[in-house]
């Protein structure tokens, strides 16, 4: 097989007429958020607006910002985290199944993204795997299994950090909701949208004293399937790892 260059994912993925797209077709829209938790019983989270913010202004967060590997033992409070999970994905309005409005920008308003979050050190949490229910700003617990941090680790070629964080974060597409109307330009769509995401949570966890460190150098399936993905539909595209400095 021949080695496949830029020119083929830019082909794949070029702008064309949406007239071939299941939207245009008539078929009904996916659900706007993924509801396998659903029937958990959810913890919210404090307001956002109880945290205290630095007083550096925006050019102090983007000049001091630098990506953290090594992290304090001190946790987050629940307020702390309650901020970060809505400067990266807090639900402004709901229309209907067409558009979500987020903290952050998406192309179309699709928002293809699910939040999960390995959590080692949050006041008043059990350590453990818990997601983001963004529709109601609340925790689901997910998994206990004491072992996940060091299977993660693993996952992540053995990137230690990923595992010492307060919070790590771990954002799951669900590429449906973005080719649904934009068929397979809507990869590149899932790809950039999530570089805004994780900047959000670069810049939030500056503006609390603590600092992220992205990642992408990962292995896809062994994530898939610690998060019991089904992987035609589901994919971990992007992580970081959070602490205070
Ligand atoms: C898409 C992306 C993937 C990254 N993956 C990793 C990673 O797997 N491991 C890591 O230690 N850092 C990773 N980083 C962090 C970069 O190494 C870091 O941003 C870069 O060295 C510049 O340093 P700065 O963020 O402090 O400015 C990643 C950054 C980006 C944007």
């Amino acid at each position: 097989m021949s080695k496949r260059t830029g020119k083929d994912f830019l082909e794949l993925t070029k702008y064309h007429n949406l007239e071939m797209s299941d939207q245009y077709s008539g078929m009904e829209p996916p659900p706007i958020v993924e509801t396998r938790d659903d029937n958990k019983r959810g913890i919210k989270l404090p307001s956002p607006d109880l945290v205290k913010e630095k007083n550096t202004g925006f050019i102090g967060l983007t000049t001091d910002r630098s990506s953290l590997r090594k992290f304090a033992e001190t946790p987050y409070s629940l307020e702390e985290l309650s901020y970060l999970l809505w400067c990266t994905q807090g639900v402004k309005q709901v229309h209907g199944d067409l558009a979500i409005l987020k903290t952050v920008p998406s192309a179309g308003a699709r928002h293809a993204f699910e939040t999960y979050m390995l959590v080692n050190r949050v006041e008043g949490l059990v350590p453990g795997v818990y997601k983001y229910a963004s529709l109601t700003h609340s925790l689901v617990l997910f998994e206990t299994d004491k072992d996940f941090v060091e299977k993660i680790v693993q996952a992540c070629h053995g990137q230690a950090f990923v595992g010492k964080s307060a919070v790590t974060f771990f954002w799951i597409a669900y590429p449906y909701r973005m080719t649904w109307r934009y068929e397979e330009r809507g990869y590149r769509y899932l790809f950039i949208d999530v570089g805004h995401v994780c900047q959000n949570l670069y810049l939030a966890t500056e503006a609390i004293g603590a600092g992220a460190c992205a990642v992408a150098a990962f292995d896809d399936n062994s994530l898939d399937n610690l998060f019991k993905l089904e992987t035609d539909k589901a994919f971990v595209i992007y992580l970081a790892a959070t602490g205070k400095r």
